[in-house]
């Protein structure tokens, strides 16, 4: 995709959307892995299946549906990604982040986002909840690779608070309301679909990784490029290969993402309270 087509396909996805959302919310919440429910907590307003926007990818892993809503929950509009596009599904970074250009041009503040992740630190439980102070992009080809979007960043971006140190602070003192265990740390992208080998996980250990997944970062890096405020919360879902001895599986994970969904939709929503 050239600079031209990139931008004018944004501009024509975000044209379309404002001919149907007539208020544009200043959130957005991507839902990962066990989010899914939360939606049957908010009033979904309108609801855009992404294969009716112009140039959205269309998903294709199971349980991660394709829909944009428009949403209140704990009071507040926002706009809900009900399914996210995944690095290992084919896409490219760019389209993986395109959707996050789209909310930036409608001029969306905050992107705040739920994976799954394995755990590498292993203080933290399966099943328990870990926000991101912090990321290792390494192996994630940059979604700013080619020419610069200049409309909305510069070419060569900071990257010292990608994630906003005033919604993780909420959401750490929403989680201490709630009881919640909260913990903090650094996520690791991995370009999957396969999980990462025990030597990898000692190598991200090494590396200063608290969590390992396969989304996000590409995301994140966009949102940061657009001014956006970036917060991510990571259900552990698995200890990270080669840790408790046993194969890790998809099943395994998404039986810990469903276990820890009560948890993660009452943080939202008390997040979504406060902000
Ligand atoms: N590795 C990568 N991605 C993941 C994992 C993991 O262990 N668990 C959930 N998503």
């Amino acid at each position: 995709m050239t600079d031209l087509d990139y931008s004018s396909k944004i501009k024509e996805a975000a044209e379309y959307i404002t001919g149907i959302v007539s208020e544009i919310p200043d959130t957005c919440l991507v839902l990962g892995s066990g989010l899914g429910p939360l939606t049957d907590r908010a009033e979904v307003l309108e609801s855009i299946p992404y294969a009716q926007i112009p140039h959205f990818p269309k998903t294709t892993v199971v349980g991660h549906e394709g829909l944009l809503l428009v949403a209140v929950l704990s009071g507040k509009k926002t706009f809900i990604m009900k399914g996210r596009f995944h690095y290992y599904e084919g896409y490219s970074t760019q389209d993986a982040t395109f959707y996050v250009r789209v909310m930036a041009k409608l001029g969306v503040k905050n992107l705040v986002m739920t994976n799954a992740a394995g755990g590498i630190n292993t203080s933290m439980k399966p099943s328990e909840l870990m926000v991101i102070t912090d990321h290792i992009s390494l192996f994630c080809d940059s979604p700013l690779r080619g020419p610069n979007l200049d409309e909305f960043g510069v070419r060569f971006p900071d990257q010292t608070h990608v994630y906003d140190p005033k919604m993780m602070e909420t959401i750490q003192s929403c989680a201490k309301e709630l009881g919640i265990p909260l913990h903090q740390g650094v996520y690791a992208y991995t370009r999957g679909p396969q999980y990462e080998t025990p030597a990898e996980i000692r190598a991200l250990r090494t590396l200063g990784a608290d969590a390992v997944g396969m989304s996000t970062v590409a995301e994140a890096i966009a949102a940061s490029h657009s001014s956006m405020r970036v917060l991510a919360v990571s259900c552990i879902t698995n200890y990270a290969a080669g840790i408790s001895g046993q194969p890790l599986s998809h099943e395994e994970v998404m039986q810990n993402a469903n276990a820890s969904s009560k948890n993660s939709i009452a943080l939202m929503e008390k997040f979504f309270s406060s902000i």
